[in-house]
């Protein structure tokens, strides 16, 4: 007996070790962690139950018969964050650069069954040279495989991915699959093709951190979520997110001891908007002061900066929380702004994760960049996912609501639940000026009476007032007292059961 488990510790010591001292060495004098090194900081300390760590690969050609190393370049299974039950798996780089062959698929695909099958998320750590070159075929086929559960997982239980090395090819498609990509600054990048590829058939000379690195994926393209200094400060950021959520769709995001009154007033909102209706504030501020102890976990922080997005806990509940930021394009809504926020509603509406709307919106960006980019279609993304959110959503109005973008934001006429708007709402068709040289067009010449047309307007539309007499707005509401009335609000949804009728699928304007 004695002899059967030196072998068992051997044969586990032998798989620890993945591609040997030497490769380790040379990951960390990368600035990066190993496969394992990472599931540790991820999870609860000694949490984590592996699977398949002796699985080898089959290949034979290329001289891969004399090359078995145990666990074929990923380690995978299951552990806790927080207590709470998450799959996941590891690239291991030292073993055949992480790459992906028809062993390695099977690994990650089991605990993505495994993970459906019992209702928990799954978060990949991926770190590979891409499709394992020695096994051809069978190493697309098992990528394949991954997407297709990747697929069958969206909706049911949250994925993330954590970009921590290589990710190309084909296999940047399993994480642009999931909920959310973080990535790591200076030793990650993802892209379809390299920078060599990109010289030859387009002539653009590129470096790998230009053309995918985590600069360009969290400001320009918006393919990643968030960007972190370090392997250990995304795992951290990861275990933070993850509290956040729920385990699957038929569970609720957990409730957390909280120590900031629901009730608390906060008298510096009757003073957040400026005097001046053209001057902006940070709506930043206002989350936070909203938020449970002032913590905002923002989501895709530098892309279209114009909305915010990103969770928050009222009354130790999550609550996912869209804003316009008035400090940014005068928070009017654009192709990206309203592609960022409308993937943003469809996660939490899939997760039950209720949705706070802070509206402050002159309308949508006008010009031919974005006509010709397609924002009638863009727009109409989130305007449908409102639409279609069954979730308790509560709005709050506080100065701007202007055109179809006061439509667009989680108004009444899309059900949205509990619709308020602070004193300082301007809910019109358009601004004061505009609509004046519209109506009365035919004074344009005489500056007085333009002048007086436009207060006129002001004093009659730019209100809270005309919707509020409609019962579009349901009660206008004192700034101070915002996060009471928003608690209150919730906490009466909590039971709320509203369903849409069967179908299919829809067919959101992707
Ligand atoms: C097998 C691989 C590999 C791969 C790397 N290795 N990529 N083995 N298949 N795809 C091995 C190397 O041989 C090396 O083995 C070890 O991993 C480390 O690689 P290095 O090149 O020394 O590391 P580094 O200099 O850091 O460069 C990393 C790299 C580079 C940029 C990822 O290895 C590389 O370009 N690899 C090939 C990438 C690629 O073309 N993949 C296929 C993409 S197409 P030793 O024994 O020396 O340690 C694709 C299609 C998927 O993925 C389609 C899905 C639908």
């Amino acid at each position: 007996m004695n002899k059967i488990l030196t072998e068992l510790n051997d044969r586990r010591a032998i798989a620890r070790l993945g591609g040997g001292q030497r490769r380790i060495d040379a990951q960390h004098a990368k600035g990066k962690l190993t496969a394992r090194e990472r599931i540790e900081l991820l999870l609860d300390e000694g949490s984590f139950e592996e699977f398949d760590m002796f699985k080898t690969h089959r290949c034979v050609e290329f001289g891969m018969d004399q090359q078995h190393i145990p666990g074929d370049g990923v380690v995978t299974g299951w552990g806790t964050i927080n207590g709470r039950m998450v799959y996941v798996f590891s690239q291991d780089f030292t073993v055949f650069g992480g790459s992906l062959s028809e062993t390695h698929a099977q690994k990650i695909c089991k605990i993505q069954e495994m993970a459906l099958q019992n209702g928990a998320p799954i978060i990949g750590l991926n770190d590979s040279g891409g499709a394992r070159i020695q096994e051809g075929v069978d190493s697309l086929a098992g990528y394949a495989e991954v997407f297709q559960n990747n697929i069958m997982a969206s909706g049911v239980v949250p994925q993330i991915s954590v970009i921590m090395g290589p990710c190309a090819g084909g296999a940047v498609y399993s994480p642009a699959i999931t909920d959310f990509i973080f990535m790591v600054k200076d030793s990650s990048y993802m892209f379809v093709t390299g920078p060599d590829v990109v010289k030859t058939v387009t002539n653009e000379v590129v470096t790998a951190e230009e053309l995918g690195g985590a600069s360009t994926h969290t400001k320009k393209s918006s393919v990643a979520d968030g960007a972190f200094e370090n392997d250990v400060e995304a795992l951290t950021e990861v275990r933070r997110l993850v509290d956040f959520l729920p385990l699957n769709n038929r569970d609720k995001a957990p409730r957390r001891p909280f120590f900031d009154d629901p009730a608390r007033v906060d008298a510096s909102l009757d003073t957040l908007i400026p005097d001046n209706p053209n001057q902006p504030y940070d709506m930043k501020e206002l989350i936070l002061k909203l938020a449970d102890e002032g913590d905002f976990y923002e989501i895709q922080e530098d892309f279209a900066k114009n909305i915010l997005t990103g969770f928050v806990r009222l009354e130790g509940s999550t609550v996912g929380v869209v804003a316009n930021q008035p400090t940014v394009l005068a928070g009017c809504l654009d192709i990206d702004s309203s592609r960022k926020a409308a993937r943003f509603v469809r996660f939490c509406d899939a997760f039950e994760i209720p949705i706070l709307t802070l509206v402050d919106v002159p309308g949508f960006l006008p010009g031919t960049s974005q006509e010709y980019g397609g924002v009638i279609k863009h727009g109409a993304k989130l305007l449908f996912a409102y639409g279609e959110a069954t979730v308790p959503k509560v709005t709050v109005i506080t100065r701007k609501a202007y055109g179809g973008a006061y439509d667009v934001m989680a108004s009444k006429h899309l059900r949205g639940d509990f619709n308020y708007a602070w004193p300082s709402a301007e809910i019109a068709v358009m601004g004061a000026k505009g609509a004046t040289e519209i109506i009365h067009r035919a004074d344009l010449g005489d500056a007085d009476k333009i002048a007086q047309h436009t207060k006129d307007y002001e004093d009659r539309f730019a209100t809270p007032f005309v919707a509020a007499e409609r019962g579009f707005i349901d009660e206008v509401i004192m700034p101070q007292s915002t996060r009471r009335r928003v608690c209150r609000a919730f906490a009466s949804l909590r039971n709320k059961n509203l369903k849409n009728l069967w179908k299919k699928h829809d067919n959101i304007p992707l």
